[in-house]
């Protein structure tokens, strides 16, 4: 009784983009994308998925951990912190954080404990210092959030980046914590060094597996519309994320998990890798673009790492040239007051930051935006900043 008889989508290929290919779902193909399907995956696809992470992480099957799939990345994120936080625990989160996870954990009511962070991702040194510190009797988190840094992996960053990482699953196993490594970003590296090991990756070195939940997706590079991402970790807590599936969504829609199948196994693994390559290249190209602009308007005026991998910057903004002025300034004062009234818009830091309070910090998003609007908008933030250095001038006098 489903009015659809054929569905048929064209693709570019990965390797010659001018060349299309036309893929077709009919017959039985189509009856199983048009049908309920397992909540752990369309089994073709995960076998695939499992291939990929055998791959890129050196991660095989029997090892104690499986996939599954989610509408997007974000569900399996919410799902594997409802299976595993209670109301009120303490929960330990990169600071500055992905913002779509602050009102996962303040809806929880959970205490966010801020774990700093630099151009390398998670201090290691002080994550060490809040567990080391931890009030006797108080129950101890057990899930710390980080998203691998998408800045500063440079050649200099790469040892100490790995170290780190190790050092942190060596604290998650003393203080019997999981590790969500949610790195939606992996396959949109365009750095100069080798990609250095995820922590799902790096617990293989570790005496036993099982302290790290990984968070992939393909919003980035294939579709964000299409809702698939996949968790890969220890299998009672995929199992946990199941039933949690079972009881609310069911499933990932059949039809995008057919579609993202045919045309992933079309491509082959060689394939797949060869359009990753692509999409970095076009950010890797947007970023320099905007670094450029960054340089003409905002030298002196702001600070930044250059992002190796993804589609933002995260940049200091130097609200004052007085080294006596003690407060550094917000950034969210300054871009919802002067920066909107000149005509342009960055992400205040505060929205990343757990428990609030205010930052210079701001981060901006080059994956739209043309080479004459980059030149615009950082002109119109050169001005923010200096009208705003203007009036604290003009307010110590
Ligand atoms: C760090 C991070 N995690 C998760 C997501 C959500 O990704 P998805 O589209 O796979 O749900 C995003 C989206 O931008 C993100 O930046």
């Amino acid at each position: 009784m489903f009015p659809f008889t054929s569905l048929s989508f064209t693709t570019r290929s990965p390797t010659s983009p001018d060349q299309e290919t036309t893929i077709t779902l009919e017959d039985a193909e189509l009856q199983v994308a048009l049908q309920y399907s397992e909540t752990d995956g369309l089994k073709p696809l995960v076998d695939w998925l499992y291939g990929l992470q055998e791959l890129n992480h050196d991660r095989k099957t029997g090892e104690g951990w499986r996939i599954t799939p989610g509408c997007g990345s974000q569900d399996l994120i919410y799902k594997a912190v409802q299976c595993m936080v209670n109301p009120g625990d303490a929960v330990l989160v990169e600071s500055p954080v992905y913002g779509g996870v602050i009102p996962m954990f303040a809806s929880l009511h959970c205490e966010q404990i801020e774990v700093e962070t630099d151009a390398h991702g998670i201090r290691s040194s002080s994550l060490r210092k809040i567990l080391e510190g931890w009030a006797k009797g108080k129950p101890k988190p057990k899930v710390l959030y980080t998203v691998p840094p998408q800045y500063g992996c440079n050649p200099t960053g790469m040892t100490a980046t790995t170290d780190r990482r190790k050092e942190v699953i060596e604290l998650a196993r003393e203080h019997n914590f999981i590790i969500l490594e949610d790195d939606p970003y992996f396959y949109v590296y365009y750095g100069e060094a080798p990609r250095h090991p995820s922590y799902f990756q790096l617990e293989l070195e570790e005496p036993e597996v099982g302290r790290v939940v990984r968070f992939d997706s393909v919003s980035k590079i294939l579709s964000a519309g299409i809702r698939i991402g996949f968790a890969s970790g220890p299998t009672v807590i995929l199992n946990a994320i199941d039933q949690l599936t079972s009881t609310s969504n069911l499933q990932v829609p059949s039809l995008t998990q057919v579609m993202i199948y045919r045309l992933l196994s079309s491509w082959g693994y060689d394939g797949f890798a060869a359009h990753v390559k692509r999409v970095a290249e076009f950010y890797k190209a947007k970023r320099d673009v905007f670094e450029r602009g960054m340089r003409k308007h905002l030298t002196g005026l702001a600070e930044w790492d250059s992002p190796e991998a993804g589609m933002f910057f995260w940049f200091k903004l130097l609200l004052t040239d007085d080294a006596d002025l003690s407060h550094q300034g917000d950034s969210e004062d300054v871009i919802r007051t002067r920066a909107f009234e000149n005509g342009v818009l960055a992400v205040p830091g505060t929205a990343f930051i757990p428990n609030g309070g205010k930052t210079p910090y701001v981060r901006a998003s080059f994956s739209l935006i043309g080479e004459d609007e980059i030149d615009t908008a950082l002109q119109r933030i050169r001005d923010a900043i200096l009208q705003e250095r203007a009036a604290r001038k003009a307010a110590v006098v």
